[in-house]
């Protein structure tokens, strides 16, 4: 089974962006522990980060078919992108939505998603530990699902 991880804008500046907020890991941190964590449970597992919601969409669309369960950190995208939800639900790939902050203890406009109603499940607040949990999600969904 493949996993695509998407992370969206500004998440390539983790490690130096705002690290009360969003801790010192760096995106490059994440992709190889998830890399590794996906190997152990017999997943292969492929990583893309961007700052163009066009880039986002057009990658979503090259995964219909291809790709079994997405996980995705929307970033800014979380609370702006219609075009966005519109590209996974066209693919129809069951997904989860991942945040390392907690957005509901946050500015009120983060707490608005336009994906949530329509994820698997949604984890925030416990970092980037939220991943982990995620894929551990999405092998027991796929396996479920078998
Ligand atoms: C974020 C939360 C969003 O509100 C913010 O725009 C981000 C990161 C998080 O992981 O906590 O860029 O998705």
């Amino acid at each position: 089974k493949h996993i695509l991880l998407v992370n969206g804008p500004n998440l390539n500046m983790l490690g130096k962006r705002e690290p009360a907020v969003y801790g010192h890991h760096t995106l490059a941190d994440i992709e190889q522990n998830l890399a590794k964590q996906a190997a152990s449970l017999g997943l292969s597992l492929e990583s893309v980060q961007s700052n163009s919601e066009a880039e986002l969409i057009e990658r979503i669309h090259a995964a219909f078919q291809q790709v079994d369960f997405i996980i995705i950190n929307p970033a800014a995208f979380t609370h702006q992108s219609v075009a966005l939800r519109d590209a996974i639900l066209a693919v129809d790939i069951p997904f989860i939505e991942v945040h390392i902050s907690n957005v509901h203890k946050r500015e009120a406009f983060r707490h608005h998603s336009y994906f949530s109603d329509v994820a698997q499940g949604v984890i925030c607040g416990l970092g980037i530990a939220g991943y982990s949990y995620a894929l551990q999600s999405a092998h027991e969904f796929l396996s479920k699902a078998e």
